[in-house]
Formats: structure tokens, sequence, C-alpha cells
């Protein structure tokens, strides 16, 4: 796959697409070309069948992404600010509704938009060392990429305003004590744990299933119990016809294992 600006790296590993924010020097901050490169990854990825699972990370071992580039931010007149936040919030959005799993693998500092990142993808895992954030409030500013929702519906309303109110950054066993994280591995196995996981989704199921279900659980918590429940059976209706089900069942009775096409 062709990467659409220097500062993300897009890598095909069967199945797995990875995407590496690749900033090191600026502690993989985005920037309003790392933004577009982002986008343009996430839409080709949306189009591609051939891609199962989507893995977010960032180079180096110090950061994931250190937030909004402040550097690029002190340029920008507030119309400027504004147009970055629409564009990170989509890109968030993009992220989030992805009909395949996405997961982030925390290597280091995820501050600000970093930590809004992972919390955009559907499972994180960090790294030892990973240290995580809501800082923008010490900026005297708020999470404008979804932190300010998609943090209390993660860890609850109170822990989220005690994070976003102080600002403090949090060490990764506290991280995944809060469940801010799913699951906290050696930096040298981080990714390894990602594409084993990322792995695991793509060889036991079926990828229609997973759309259906990622779509049934984002969306469903957004309603009431009755209207989430509704939205599962739709949710459920979209597996109904395909032949991936129809397969599973075969292999089911004769004793092998399924092969699914994503049809
Ligand atoms: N935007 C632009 N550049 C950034 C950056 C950001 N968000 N975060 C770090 N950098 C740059 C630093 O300016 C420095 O470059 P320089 O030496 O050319 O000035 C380089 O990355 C290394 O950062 P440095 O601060 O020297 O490393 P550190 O280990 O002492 O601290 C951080 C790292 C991330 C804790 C610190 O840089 C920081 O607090 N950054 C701001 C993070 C933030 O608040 N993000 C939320 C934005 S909404």
């Amino acid at each position: 796959m062709t990467s659409p600006v220097d500062s993300v790296m897009v890598s095909r590993e069967g199945a797995i697409a990875t995407l590496t924010l690749h900033r090191p020097e600026r502690m993989n901050a985005l920037d309003r070309a790392t933004l577009r490169g982002l986008r343009e990854a996430v839409d080709a990825i949306w189009g591609d069948r051939d891609v199962r699972a989507v893995i977010v990370t960032g180079a180096g071992d110090k950061a994931f992404c250190a937030g909004a580039d402040l550097k690029e931010r002190a340029g920008m007149s507030p119309d400027e600010v504004r147009r970055f936040l629409k564009h990170i919030r989509e890109l968030m959005n993009e992220i989030e509704h992805l009909p395949k799993p996405v997961i982030a693998a925390v290597n280091g500092l995820a501050l600000g938009g970093g930590t809004e990142l992972a919390l955009a993808c559907d499972i994180r895992i960090a790294a030892e060392q990973a240290l995580m954030g809501l800082t923008e409030t010490t900026l005297a500013i708020i999470p404008g990429a979804g932190g300010t929702q998609r943090l209390p519906r993660l860890v609850g309303k109170g822990r989220a305003k005690e994070l976003i109110f102080t600002g403090r950054r949090v060490a990764a066993p506290e991280a995944l004590s809060l469940g801010l994280v799913e699951r906290v591995v050696p930096a040298d196995r981080l990714l390894e744990e990602a594409r084993a996981l990322a792995t695991q989704i793509i060889e036991q199921t079926g990828p229609v299933a997973i759309a259906q279900a990622k779509f049934a659980i984002n969306r469903g918590l957004e309603v009431d119990l009755e209207t989430g429940l509704a939205l599962e059976a739709k949710a459920y209706e979209v597996t109904i016809p395909t032949w991936d089900r129809q397969e599973a069942l075969r292999a089911f009775s004769e004793k092998r294992k399924p092969e699914f096409r994503g049809e």
C-alpha cells in the first residue's frame, strides 16, 4: 500500500493494515498533513475488502502521539483552528465507524489528540511505559476530537471528569484499571500482541459479522435499550443471507474450519 504523506506509513501484512504515525522528532504530533494522510489511508482501507483488521501505532519508542502539533497551532488563525478541529473530528469518526476492527497499539505517550485517537479505536493495547491523558484543559482548551464524549462512555462520567478537569497523565497500569485500555504488555511485545489479536479475529470470525457487531455496539450504546435491541435485530438480519453463514453451518457439520469470504 502506498503512503499518502511521509508522516503516515501504511503497511500490509496479510489482511492486517498497520497505520504508523511517523513524526518521531515531533512525538508523532498531528499536523495538517498527517491528518490528511490518515484520512486518505482510512478511506483507502474502507474500500479494500482484503483488509480485515487495522492497527494504529506510532513510530519510535517514546510516543504514540503527542496530540495536535502545537507548533503548527501557534501560527494558526482562529478560523484555521476551527477547520483543523473539523478535520480531526471527522478523522476520529471515520476511524470509529470503519466497518473493520481497529486496534490502537499505544507504544508510548498519548496526550490530548493522541488519547482521543486511541479512544476512537475499538480496542486499546498499551505498552508498559505508555502514558495517556486528555491534557487539553492545561492548555486552556478542551478535548476537541471526541474526548469529552468517548472517554466518559468508556470509563464512566466521574472518572472522565476527574481526568479531564485535572489534565493529569495516567500510566499504563492505571489506564488498565480505569478501563481506558484493555491490555498492557511489555513494549517489545506490543505489535506482536496487536497482530495476534487481529489474526485471532480474522481467522475465527466472519467479516460481515464483525462489521455488524461493531455497528450494533457503537450505534446501540447511543440509544435506549429497546432501540438498541431493534438495531441489533437489523444488524443480525444482514448476516442471514450471507454465504459465510451457510459456510459456517456446513463447516460445523463437516467438522472442519470454515473459510469465510466476506459475502
Ligand atoms: N506538537 C508539536 N511538537 C511537539 C509536541 C506537540 N504536541 N509534543 C512534543 N513536541 C516536540 C517538542 O517540541 C520537541 O521538539 P523540539 O526539541 O524541536 O522543541 C520534541 O517533540 C520532543 O519533545 P520534548 O518536549 O523535548 O520531549 P519530552 O520527553 O521532554 O516531553 C512531551 C514530551 C510530549 C511530554 C512534551 O513535549 C509535551 O508536553 N508536549 C505537548 C503535549 C500536549 O500537551 N499535547 C496535547 C495537545 S492538544
